[in-house]
């Protein structure tokens, strides 16, 4: 399963290397123009998306950037925290630390996981996604951080369609699953 490192790029992975036996679940909240973060933090909040969030990464480890370790309010009961960072000697209490991608792996083992973010974690991990789970923010967003939409590695299986509110935009849940291309 080791895999060389890759550096961030505007793309998703094209050769998943997913060995099929477990699910690697990918979970974000993109605007329609690709802004995902502001400032450090999530630019909206909606409450439907996080308990969302909740739900589907309960119980699995979750990998994620530093930066967006940074970003919770906390560390989130039931699942491990595995936090990549360059930052020799970085720690944080339920933090599980990984220098790269291949020390991530390893903490991980053979269970079934989830890619929280930010976009450098995305990018890196692009291969490896086998589900995909997308708040679609009908919103032009303002915002320093973006994600390439899912491309054509990705088949869209169904969507919810939510209205908006006086406190966020309108927004749909999308999943999407891994096709072989
Ligand atoms: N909308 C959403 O669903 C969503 C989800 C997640 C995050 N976000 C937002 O996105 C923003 C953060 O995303 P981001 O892309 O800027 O940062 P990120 O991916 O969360 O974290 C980047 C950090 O991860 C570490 N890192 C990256 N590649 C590494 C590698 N190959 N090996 C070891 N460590 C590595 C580095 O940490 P060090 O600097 O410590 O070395 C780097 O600075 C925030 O605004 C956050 O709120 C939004």
């Amino acid at each position: 399963m080791a895999k060389a490192q890759r550096a961030p790029g505007a793309r998703w992975g094209t050769s998943p290397v997913s060995d099929k036996a477990r699910e690697v679940l990918f979970i974000v909240a993109r605007a329609r123009n690709g802004v995902i973060g502001r400032d450090g933090k999530l630019p909206w909040s909606i409450s439907e998306d996080l308990k969302r969030f909740k739900h589907l990464t309960m119980g699995k480890p979750m990998v994620m950037g530093r930066k967006t370790f940074d970003s919770l309010p906390g560390v989130l009961p039931g699942r491990r925290h595995i936090v990549l960072t360059r930052q020799a000697g970085w720690t944080s209490e339920g933090a599980q630390v990984a220098a790269g991608l291949d020390e991530a792996l390893a903490l991980i083992g053979d269970e079934d996981f989830a890619v929280i973010g930010g976009a450098q974690i995305f990018a890196l991990m692009a291969d490896y996604g086998t589900r995909f789970e997308l708040t679609h923010v009908h919103d032009d967003t303002p915002g320093d951080t973006t994600l390439p939409a899912p491309d054509a590695s990705w088949r869209e299986v169904s969507r919810d369609a939510h209205d908006g509110t006086d406190a966020h935009p309108a927004f749909d849940f999308v999943s999407y699953e891994r096709v072989a291309t």
